[in-house]
């Protein structure tokens, strides 16, 4: 079984706490809090602001995706009570090697995202202190976008990688993830999976939330 982070990208921002508390009340695990700065990638989503609006309502922690360049200058501003993870792009970072140190300094537990170009033996060098790894499977910017089985045999390597050095990251996939096509990512490994359409648009989320979990 895995565990399930939506995406409120895909929540209806006009009612965003009433999304986010009924989400919270289907058996998630984290929220999935996208941030895109419409240069890392061709969007905009929202700001720290929105995110702590969010915190009085919020059940499960955060797990912050920042797909923004030089994310070194906004790491404190996504730090709460509330955030676990704080997951930077591998292809955004001129030393890797201190962001993940940024990140942890400031309170949070480190993930690093690769893109689907991305080769996964990029991160080779920082694996032992790196506590989450997002394995992009759509080119990110959007939600909705089709699932790219290139994902797997990455989520595959990482999975191996972890038990071959002994270390504890936890493996996370986003992106074009539903409950018809989650077995995928579990088989291949998975211990997080991030879903934005397919949670918020079920119309059963409480259904969907637990297939995609595999429960
Ligand atoms: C894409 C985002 C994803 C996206 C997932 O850039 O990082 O988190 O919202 O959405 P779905 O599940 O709809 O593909
Ligand atoms: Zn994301």
């Amino acid at each position: 079984m895995a565990k399930i982070a939506p995406s409120i990208l895909a929540a209806d921002f006009s009612r965003l706490g009433e999304d986010v508390k009924d989400v919270c009340s289907r058996g998630i695990d984290y929220l999935h809090v996208d941030i895109m700065d419409g240069e890392f990638v061709p969007n905009i989503s929202f700001g720290p602001d929105v995110m702590k609006s969010m915190n009085s309502i919020a059940t499960v922690p955060y797990d912050v995706h920042l797909m923004i360049v030089k994310p070194d200058r906004y790491i404190e501003k996504f730090i709460t009570d509330n955030t676990e993870f704080i997951t930077v792009h591998y292809e955004a970072c001129d030393d890797l090697a201190s962001t993940i140190q940024h990140i942890k300094d400031a309170g949070a537990k480190a993930g690093v995202s690769i893109k689907p170009g991305t080769a996964p033996e990029v991160l080779d060098d920082y694996l032992a202190d790196i506590d989450l790894i997002l394995v992009m499977s759509v080119e990110p910017g959007f939600g909705g976008q089709k699932f790219m089985d290139s994902s797997l045999p990455k989520i595959e390597y990482y999975a191996k990688k972890r038990e071959e050095l002994g270390l504890d990251y936890v493996i996370e996939v986003d992106g074009g993830v539903g409950a018809g096509n989650a077995h995928l990512v579990r088989d291949a490994g998975i211990d997080i999976i991030v879903a934005g359409s397919a949670v918020f648009k079920a119309a059963d989320r409480t259904a969907e939330v637990a297939a995609i979990k595999g429960e």
